[in-house]
């Protein structure tokens, strides 16, 4: 071994360093030669061991040389670093790029069920004339259910309600709103104005226009002077807020042991106009709701002097009034799950 020998396995090893750096693809290979050049057991030390064979004149002349060589591979592999890492950067930025003009996934939200949707719209509209929304109990006993509405026991009228009882001594689901009736005049002095949804349940078999679960909204008026007009007034404002402007109506007798008279409320049939058609019958009209003067014996039974207060009352189907409004045709869609119906309605 002598200082020439050294000297250009010195100028070798920095030649291929320069190579391998400037060849490294990315930082981890780069890192690797790094070691292999520059490390304790790197190559670099394998030649500088050769020194301790030279005369000691020689050797800090090869120490200068190996120190050149180390700068130079350090500085390199610095400079080479730098380069990789910056292309790696740009690489990991582009991959993980976010487009940010890609259309979003639409949200699901949930919405309101139309016998619901139905109730709001009507306490809105009554909410106009001043109608409170207040509850009353779905399970009743007989004597609210009926009996405090005019229906004596073993009254033939009873045929109109079907009624389920529940497993309480003289308990039963409220086959209608109308109780609620009881529950205000009872509750509050005139003038009273309340619209009273809620569920009901009848025995009934299941069709298109059946059901053994729906729901109502009673309305009730009692004032001093309260008139059948004001009565007609307010539906007709009802009807065409709920239905359209200038929509005909009419009043037909009809009957209810709770009032006198009673009435059933027509609008003329939205499908056809009132020329006839298969959803009115061929009438031309489409009855929405069941009406009429507080009976005074049902004013007399909650409390209120019935010469010095009159009173009106009303009770529709919201699940009605909506099938009108929006032609569907199955009473069934209400009380199904299926959300293709169910979201429909906001
Ligand atoms: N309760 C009646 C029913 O279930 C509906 C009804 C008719 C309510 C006339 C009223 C009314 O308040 O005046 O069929």
């Amino acid at each position: 071994m002598d200082l020439a020998q050294l000297t250009r396995d010195l100028e070798a090893l920095a030649a291929d360093a320069a190579g391998a750096v400037a060849g490294a693809p990315d930082v981890a290979a780069l890192e690797a030669v790094e070691v292999e050049v520059l490390g304790k057991k790197g190559r670099l030390t394998g030649v500088l061991r050769g020194i301790g064979a030279l005369p000691p004149e020689d050797r800090p002349k090869v120490g200068a040389i190996a120190n050149t060589v180390r700068t130079g591979i350090e500085a390199a592999i610095a400079a080479r670093r730098l380069v990789l890492g910056e292309s790696e950067l740009e690489a990991r930025l582009a991959a993980e790029r976010i487009d940010v003009t890609t259309p979003a996934r639409p949200i699901r939200r949930g919405s309101h069920h139309p016998s619901i949707e139905a109730m709001g719209e009507i306490a809105e509209i009554f909410g106009q004339f001043g109608f409170v929304t207040l509850e009353s109990p779905e399970i009743e006993d007989d004597r609210t259910n009926f009996q405090l509405l005019n229906i004596p026991q073993d009254h033939p009228a009873r045929d109109l309600w079907d009624t389920l009882y529940v497993d309480l001594p003289n308990r039963l689901l409220r086959t209608h709103t109308s109780p609620g009736q009881i529950h205000a005049m009872r509750t509050f002095e005139p003038p009273i104005r309340v619209l009273l949804p809620g569920r009901c349940y009848r025995y009934e078999a299941i069709d298109a226009s059946h059901a053994s679960e729906f729901f109502q909204v009673e309305g009730l008026m009692v004032d001093e002077g309260t008139t059948l007009g004001d009565l007609r007034g307010l539906l007709d404002s009802f009807a065409h807020a709920m239905f359209g402007a200038g929509k005909r109506t009419r009043f037909r007798p009809g009957y209810y042991p709770f009032t006198e008279p009673s009435v059933a409320f027509d609008v003329e049939c939205l499908v056809c106009g009132g020329s006839g058609c298969a959803v009115c019958g061929r009438s031309g009209w489409l009855t929405i709701l069941g009406a009429g003067m507080v009976h005074p014996v049902v004013l007399r039974d909650s409390g209120l002097d019935p010469e010095r207060y009159q009173g009106f009352a009303f009770g529709m189907g919201p699940e009605r009034i909506w099938m009108l409004k929006h032609r569907i045709n199955d009473l069934r869609l209400f009380l199904e799950n299926d959300l293709r119906f169910l979201g429909q309605f906001r």
